[in-house]
């Protein structure tokens, strides 16, 4: 599969998903994260898989356990393996003192903040583009929240400081996230204290989650033109 072309970043992301992938070994539960490097590694353990390496896997989207499955991986719940022994997944920004993030410029911010919540190692996968001195600068922090009462919601979401937008998909409709709810990207600008707004956030009622992920990464491999770097948290 290869539909990622059309993105100047796309051999760098290839570089840094396939590093990770080589990270899974014979056994393993294994995180699948989502969006176009999380696909990249997928496609790695597609091959891999192919060639006789066995492991199973939590999708963290729907796309993303498509993807999977067309590849023959071995596709599990918590129900049954309740904890992952590693989890892969990109990115859209990573702050490079903490090694903190934004995630959700995808949709699957709510899924995939489980799956990290539930293992042991996160590894976050992402082409140099991706790092910033501070979150917030150049995305929005993707706000998952309940269809019911959503301007209401995004009024709570002003008042913390937000600009805050609704999601739409392609075609204009509003975009719906596999767990059938909504997205406010909430424009904040540079976040001075990122832990300090991801409580404020989890306080709003309306929100089910947010894409700021603080405290969870394991380690994040970054794709360099130069070659590719290991950040440890
Ligand atoms: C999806 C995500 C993705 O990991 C993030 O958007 C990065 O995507 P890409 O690898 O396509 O740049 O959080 O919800």
């Amino acid at each position: 599969m290869s539909t990622h072309n059309a993105d100047p970043r796309a051999e760098l992301k290839r570089q840094a998903a396939i590093e990770a992938a080589d990270m899974v070994k014979e056994g393993m539960v294994v995180g699948l994260g989502s969006g176009s490097t999380s696909a990249f590694m997928i496609e790695e353990l597609g091959r891999r898989w192919a060639e006789g390496l066995r492991f199973c896997a939590i999708p963290t989207s729907e796309h993303s356990a498509e993807q999977a499955r067309s590849h023959g991986i071995k596709l599990v719940t918590f129900a049954t393996h309740p904890e992952i022994d590693i989890d892969i997944d990109g990115a859209d920004e990573v702050e490079r003192g903490t090694l903190n993030l934004i995630k959700g410029l995808g949709g699957a911010l709510f899924r995939e903040k489980i799956v990290a919540a539930a293992s042991r190692r996160f590894v976050v996968v992402v082409d140099d583009s991706k790092l910033v001195d501070r979150l917030g600068a150049r995305v929005p922090v993707p706000v998952e929240v309940a269809s019911f009462g959503w301007t209401s919601t995004a009024r709570r979401l002003e008042a913390l400081g937000a600009r805050v937008t609704q999601r739409l998909d392609r075609s204009g409709n509003v975009f719906v996230t596999d767990g059938g709810n909504m997205i406010l990207d909430c424009h904040f600008g540079e976040i001075a204290d990122s832990e300090k707004l991801q409580l404020q956030l989890d306080r709003v009622v309306g929100v089910i989650e947010t894409g700021l992920f603080i405290g969870r990464t394991s380690e994040v491999i970054v794709a360099t033109a130069g070659g590719l770097q290991r950040l440890r948290a």
